[in-house]
């Protein structure tokens, strides 16, 4: 459905879950393909294995960095700049995040979480619109703990927050020079994050229970939304949140 020939996209925590799937679709449609990680190296291999089959042979840059750190983001767009010379759609995916009641959060736990989740955008913005050269889109992968509450979430819940309100302000800052910027949020999805949440069974269930589709969310699904807005049919959609919940969170769950 999507020709993105020619386009060069970069996926932050496109190895595993969510951001590998965009990757292989995106090499797919036949784009250039640059996945970053920041420490397990197999899934990092196994990934280029899979964009490698499915783009026909196309080498993707893999780049290790963290994502919370300026100069890991630094160094990444340097290669990205001295590789492709310019770049087309940011997927600002990789998140990370202490799961506990919010008695237990600490500052550091806080500002771990934050860091990961929300301020990574802003450093990685900087970087990728000036490569854009005024024609770009700008994705960042939330989830409904912006909007809705969940237990141990409370600082996830509220990165993904700032996360969201970011992507506006970036956008009434960007949009006349071409950059579409956007999020795409999405409920529970079972990929290896959720084994981290100590309550991971009865969100699943608790979703599947309240949400209307009565399935899942799959990456594939998340995956399929951040394709669309990377498209031309979106090209008028800025600064919004485009929400993948089977329409769980239009529910009043009681
Ligand atoms: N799973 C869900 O239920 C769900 C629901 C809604 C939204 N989302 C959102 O979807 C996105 C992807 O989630 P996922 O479930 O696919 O995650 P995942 O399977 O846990 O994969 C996380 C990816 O991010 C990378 N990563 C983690 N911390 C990083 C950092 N500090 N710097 C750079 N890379 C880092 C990981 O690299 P390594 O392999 O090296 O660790 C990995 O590639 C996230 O924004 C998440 O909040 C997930």
């Amino acid at each position: 459905m999507f020709d993105f020939a020619g386009k060069k996209v970069f996926i932050t925590g496109g190895t595993r879950g969510i951001g590998l799937c965009v990757a292989v679709k995106m090499a797919k449609a036949g784009a250039d393909v640059a996945v970053n990680y920041l420490r397990n190296r197999s899934a990092a291999d196994e990934a280029r294995a899979a964009i490698l089959d499915a783009s026909g042979g196309k080498e993707p840059l893999l780049l290790k960095g963290n994502v919370a750190k300026d100069e890991d983001i630094q160094k990444m767009f340097s290669e990205i700049g001295d590789k492709w010379g310019g770049l087309n759609f940011l997927i600002s995916n990789a998140a990370s995040g202490v799961l506990k009641p919010s008695r237990e959060l600490t500052h550091h736990h806080w500002q771990w979480t934050m860091d990961i989740n929300a301020y990574a955008l802003l450093p990685l913005s900087r970087h990728a619109i000036p490569l854009m050269k005024g024609n770009g889109r700008i994705i960042a992968v939330s989830s409904l703990g912006s909007i809705r509450a969940f237990q141990n979430y409370a600082a996830v819940g509220a990165s993904k927050g700032a996360l969201e309100s970011l992507v506006r302000h970036l956008c009434v800052e960007y949009a006349s020079q071409g950059i579409n910027v956007n999020a795409v949020s999405a409920s529970v999805v079972d990929t290896d994050a959720l084994k981290h949440f100590p309550n991971r069974e009865a969100m699943i269930e608790e979703s599947l229970q309240w949400m209307p589709a009565k399935k899942l969310v799959t990456p594939e699904n998340v995956a399929d939304a951040v394709m669309l807005m990377c498209s031309e049919y979106t090209s008028m959609v800025h600064g919004h949140t485009f929400i993948v919940d089977g329409g769980l969170s239009i529910m009043l769950p009681g």
